[in-house]
Order: C-alpha cells, then structure tokens, then sequence
C-alpha cells in the first residue's frame, strides 16, 4: 500500500530515475504520485494524479509545475518520490506526496498510519504550524520542522518518531543537510547499494535493474545516508547498528511483464512452474511444523481476502488428510482468540506480500502470549518473515497483479504438504501434488483460455454471479468470488451449496450465472442436486467438473486430483476473471480502488 522510491548518488537524471522506479511500484497504490529533489538548496516538487505508468518524461507537461524534470547539477543528489494508495484526505495533487512544510524546510514521502497525528496536529497548530492538506503525512514533516528548533536534522527526526505512533516507512529530505534519512517501522523499506549510490524502496524489483545488492532495514530502525556513505540506528536507544550488504538472486525478467499483456495473465500461466517450486520445499522443515502442529495445544492459521481464502482451504484439508482440527480466522478478527493462546499455541501465518497489517497485528498479538509462528510467504525480505520462527517461502516469485494467483495456489500446495505431512503421509502428499501440477501444466494452453472466452463473452454484461462449492471448495467459491469482484466488477458472491436453499436462492433469476465447483467427491451428488434447484429457477449453471453434467449449461473441464481439488478449480475461475476484466475495459492489474499490499488496518 503506497510506493516509497527514492535515490541518493551522483546520477544527474535522478528524477527521471526515481520515476521509474515509481513505475516498477505502482502495483502497491495508483491514486497519484509525486516526486522531490534538490537543487541549489532548494526542494522541488511534482505531483500528479492518476496511474504513474502513463507518465513520459519525454513528453510531459510542466507548464504548471514548479520544476523541470531534467538535469540535477548538485555534487550528490537527493530526490525521493512516492505512489499514493489514499488513506487521509482525496485523491488530488495538494494530497499526493512528498509532503512538506510551508517553505519546504522538511519535505518527505511516507507508508502507513501516523495513528495519533491529530493530536500532534492540534498541538503542532498551537506552535504556529500551518497545515495544507488532511493529510497525517504533513504532519510528521511539521513536527520534524519544530524539533530542528532545537535539534539538527538527524536528532529532529530521532525526536519526531519517538512521538509516533502506528506502523510506518518514510524518506525525508531537508533543504539544509545533504542527509536522506528513512526509517522503517511496520512498513517494508530495503536499501539498494551500488557504490555510493542508494536506491530506498518498498520493494525490490523496483531497483533491480541498478543493483541486486542491498541492507535490510528491519523494523524500527533508521538510517541516514550523507556523502554517499550510510549510518544505520536502532529507533528506540538510537544506538549505531552495523549492517552488511546481502546479494541477492532475483532476476529483472520475472518482474517484468514480457510478452504478456498483463501481469494478471502472466502470472496465471506461471502456475506451471510455480506450482513446482512450492512442492519443492526443503522436506526437513515441513516435518517439523508437521510435528509442532501436532504437538500444539491449537494451531491457528491466519491471513486475509485471499490468503485468507488459503487459511479456510487448510481447515477443510487438515480434517480431510490428517484429521486434526485447526482453526482459521482473518487478522483483522484475531484479537477475539487472544484468551484462548498460550506458549503451547502455534500459528500460521498466510501472506503473499509480508505485509499485510491486520496479519502482522495478530502476529503480534500472538508473540506477546508466546505463541511460535511458522509463516507461508512469498516476500522472504518481508516483515512477517522476518518476524516468524519459521518460514516456509512459497517461492512463486514477484507477484505483481493486485488479484493474487499462482502465489494462492502456491500456498494451497504448501498447506497441503502440511496436512500430509501430518497425517504422516508426507511422500504420498508431495507424489500427489507433483503429479496435480503436471496436470496444471497440460490445462494452461491457449484452446483451454479460449472456451473460457467463450463463456466470458455470453456474461460479460450480467450484474450479479454466484459460485458454490461443497467442503474444501467452499473456500475456493469464496476465493472464486473475490478474484471475479476485484477486477471484472461484477457482483460475485461465493456460498456453501448447501446453503442456498436458506436465502440465497432468492437472488436467482432468469439467466443468473451460477459457477458449480462440482469435485469427483462424496459430496458430487449433493452439489448437483444445488446446482438443479438453481437451474429450477432459471439460473445458467457453470460446471467446474472432470466430467461434464446433464445439469451444465457450459462445462470447463478440470483433472479429477482428489484431494488437490483447490488447486485446479480455481484456475479456471482465475482466467474467467482476467478474461471478464478486459471484455470490460478495466485494468486487470491495477483494479480500481485496491493496492498490493495492504499495510493499514
Ligand atoms: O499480501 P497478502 O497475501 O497478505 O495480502 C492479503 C490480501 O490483501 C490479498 O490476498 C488480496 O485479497 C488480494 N488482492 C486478492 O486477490
């Protein structure tokens, strides 16, 4: 949730270099952005609203800016940028940072919540501080302004945070120090080296193409870069912290979109080998969360939207494969088990990003009574990893899509293992899985998108669609549903089949689109049966089946895997919505009024 971009180094184009390092964010907010950099000791800044992507530097326009984005003639040059996913104040230009002081004495970009601003705020405009936006973020450059009454820069931010509360991320500038000063806490920041040369970013891919070398900055810690050199502090005793430089493998290729239209569709088809390389887990660690989740007193698996989706799939194949219950909530409803958690609880966490807030917050909650924490993440650099026992990486690689896929089915693939694992039947699990992603392998071809076209076509018009399922595809009805509403914009709505007759059914008519996730199962004749009851009404079934059905009106074919069931009836569910998105004219990648990460609560 919100792009921090930022260079420190002798390049002369450094707005140009930020922007495009912007670009490579924009996934995490599209409201606006805005840009800052200095020169002759002043700050310039650039704001703008709408998507960065459509952003040339070649052919913009700053008639009615300040700046002009072109060569910078400082010895270094500092300049920070930001992407804006708006959670204080509208989207607009005076709201998009970098936000500063009146003379822009303190200018910065920030991610995340200053949770107790107003009062800062209040305060703040006793001393004379004039605000212009509804923003917390002025109000951190504000109250970093009133410390340097009394404080150099450095010191004045040490201050500042120390009256900060929330999780957060922010790169500040001054326009008399030559220091850039970021501090990390809750929100992901990693530093790029290349020489004297720093890239301070959210994520990443998005300095990959300057340098693959980089400092994690962990939680509440700051650093501060002067003279092309770098100082790294502790936030809470200010002590200076030794930190070395980590090479790291990700390559620039799958961050990029190559011949694929979107990354939505990329990333579907990369099912084949993501898939793989979750099964691929190093054997002894599965083992031994196998073993402490048996050995546990509950075991509570936590994620949200569809992380979370992957956490109810795991209850379903835990009673299923090992016969052992545990227990699924979202992050944000966490705090209703805290009594129940012990030093003899485990929990696991589900995550594409690392950073979802309301995951972290139960993490915490969850550390505070002793709880061990194993996490299934994608970002390895992530918070969450970083905060966990144990790591299990689902390894699908950058994700860059706001509708997450092959890192869901990569996280259904490890919660699979697990439950094998735990039944004690870890080979057989693994063998099962090897063979479900081969079978995915022979289903993602071009004849197999182009059927589902084929019903994309026929529905791309309708308001209002449903899906079901029984058992572990209740879940994936659920999951089903959000891929459909976050970029086709339809109104999907996933149920427990059975549980139509009890008050949905009242919402089928003429014609209403009905997805039956229908599994080779003991529970095959019982969804049927559901499916009927809905055709009874009008609706227009969709089987999602090995074997097509009288009761179909349209059959996509999936393999028959048996327990791996999730992995393959969600995929075509994946495409449909891709596919729905673009007969649409939205933006599969960048759906309106989401972000990547969601690091607010
Ligand atoms: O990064 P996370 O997996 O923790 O994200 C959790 C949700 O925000 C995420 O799954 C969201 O629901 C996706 N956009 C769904 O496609």
């Amino acid at each position: 949730m919100c792009g921090i971009f930022s260079y420190y180094g002798k390049k002369k184009n450094a707005p140009e270099i930020v922007i495009e390092g912007l670009k490579r964010l924009e996934y995490r907010g599209y409201d606006s952005w805005g840009i800052a950099y200095k020169q002759d000791s002043e700050i310039h800044v650039h704001k703008e609203t709408g998507k960065i992507s459509e952003f040339k530097v070649e052919t913009a326009d700053f008639k009615d800016s300040e700046v002009s984005i072109g060569e910078v003639k400082e010895k270094f040059t500092l300049s920070i940028g930001h992407s804006r996913w708006a959670t204080h104040g509208r989207v607009n230009k005076t709201n998009s940072h970098p936000h500063f002081t009146e003379d822009k004495d303190i200018v910065l970009v920030h991610n995340g919540i200053f949770e107790n601003y107003s009062e800062v705020k209040a305060y703040l405009k006793k001393k004379g501080h004039k605000f212009i936006t509804e923003t917390d973020t002025e109000v951190i450059a504000h109250l970093i302004e009133e410390h340097l009454k009394t404080h150099d820069f450095l010191e004045a931010v040490k201050m500042a945070i120390k009256e900060m509360e929330g999780r957060f991320a922010f790169v500040v500038i001054s326009k008399n120090s030559n220091k850039m000063v970021a501090a990390r806490k809750g929100s992901p920041l990693i530093i790029g080296v290349k020489g004297k040369e720093y890239f301070i970013a959210s994520d990443i891919p998005a300095f990959l193409p300057h340098t693959n070398k980089i400092y994690y900055l962990d939680d509440n810690q700051l650093c501060s870069i002067e003279n092309g050199e770098i100082e790294f502090f502790d936030m809470d005793s200010f002590d200076p912290i030794e930190k070395r430089i980590v090479e790291i493998e990700l390559d620039i290729e799958s961050a990029e979109k190559g011949e694929f239209p979107h990354f939505m569709i990329k990333e579907i088809m990369e099912q084949k080998d993501t898939l793989n390389r979750a099964i691929n887990q190093n054997e002894d660690q599965i083992l031994k969360v196998a073993d402490a989740i048996n050995k546990a007193y509950g075991t509570y698996v936590v994620g949200c939207g569809t992380a979370g989706k992957v956490g109810m799939v795991g209850e379903f194949l835990f009673s299923k494969i090992a016969k052992k219950h545990i227990n699924f909530s979202f992050g944000s409803e966490f705090t209703s088990h805290k009594p129940f958690l012990t030093n003899k609880t485990l929990m696991i966490a589900i995550s594409q990003s690392g950073e979802t807030a309301d995951t972290l917050e139960a993490i915490e909650a969850a550390k505070e009574k002793g709880v061990k924490i194993v996490s299934i993440v994608n970002v390895e650099s992530s918070t969450m990893a970083r905060m966990s026992d144990i790591v299990l990486p689902i390894k699908a690689g950058p994700e860059k899509a706001v509708a997450s896929t092959k890192a869901t089915t990569s996280q259904i693939a490890i919660m699979t293992l697990l439950a094998y694992a735990c039944a004690g039947k870890l080979y057989e699990g693994k063998q099962l899985l090897i063979n479900t992603a081969s079978q995915i392998n022979d289903m993602l071809n071009p004849r197999y998108e182009e059927h589902i076209m084929g019903i994309a076509k026929r529905i791309q018009d309708v308001e209002s669609m449903y899906i079901i399922g029984r058992d572990v595809n209740y879940p994936i009805a659920l999951e089903s549903a959000i891929k459909l509403q976050e970029v086709s914009y339809i109104h999907a709505e996933g149920f427990a089949a059975g549980e139509l007759k009890h008050g949905p059914i009242a919402l089928i008519s003429e014609n209403t689109p009905v997805i039956a996730l229908v599994s080779n199962d003991e529970y095959k004749k019982e969804i049927l049966s559901n499916a009927m009851e809905v055709k009874s009404r009008g609706g227009y079934i969709i089987g999602v089946a090995p074997e097509n059905e009288d009761v179909f009106d349209f059959w996509i074919r999936v393999p028959d895997t048996g327990n791996t069931s999730p992995l393959v009836n969600i995929i075509p569910v994946q495409i449909l919505a891709y596919q729905l998105a673009v007969l649409r004219k939205n933006d599969p990648d960048k759906p309106r009024n989401l972000a990547k990460s969601v690091t607010v609560k």
